[in-house]
């Protein structure tokens, strides 16, 4: 693997836009959840970014509560092996509950993830997520609140890391490992 610290990142998405977008999925997620309390359940650790922003902007009542689970190493490929590393320590039953991930890929986090959560019976059960990679898809998920659309590239920032660097970076941006795709 090419050394992250020599990696340069290519700006996908501005700030400015990012900045756009959070708060009208806020807006739309407030509008949706009216009158309910909210579980936002962030996936660790790529969420957490997003997930800051976002639920500051939402005029809902919401309870936070995190999870790790684990598909990938520090490489950039995918395992298919999905593993809860961290579980909730929140109860799902009769709960209104939005999970925010980071990106949608090949989509086997996540449908292996809902599979699991909808076992605790949430009244209802939802997800929102920063980006999507659909030509990537692998199974079929399909998020109620979406970002962006982005192409097949390693994304990284806003909470995105390639081998855990560039979380930080407050755009969203993408690296060439070509040996990685
Ligand atoms: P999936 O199971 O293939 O959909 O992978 C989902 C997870 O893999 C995401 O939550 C990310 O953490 C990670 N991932 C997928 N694509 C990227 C990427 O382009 N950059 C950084 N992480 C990624
Ligand atoms: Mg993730």
């Amino acid at each position: 693997m090419t050394d992250p610290k020599n990696t340069q990142v290519h700006e996908l998405i501005p700030e400015q836009l990012i900045r756009q977008r959070v708060s009208e999925l806020a807006r739309q997620i407030s509008a949706d959840y009216a009158g309910r309390e909210l579980l936002v359940v962030g996936i660790l650790k790529g969420s957490w970014v997003f997930l800051a922003d976002l639920v500051r902007q939402l005029t809902v009542p919401v309870v936070i509560d995190f999870m790790t689970v684990s598909s990938y190493g520090a490489s950039t490929k995918t395992s298919g092996v999905v593993k809860i590393v961290l579980d909730l320590k929140c109860p799902l039953e009769n709960r209104d509950v939005l999970v925010v991930e980071d990106i949608l890929d090949s989509g086997l986090t996540l449908a292996y993830l809902f599979k699991t959560l909808r076992l605790r019976r949430p009244r209802s059960l939802k997800l929102c997520v920063l980006l999507d990679k659909p030509v990537r898809r692998q199974v079929e998920v399909t998020p109620d609140y979406l970002g962006f659309e982005v192409p097949d590239k390693f994304v990284v920032g806003y909470g995105a890391d390639w081998a855990e660097r560039f979380r930080n970076l407050p755009y969203v941006g993408y690296v060439d490992p070509p040996e990685n795709k």
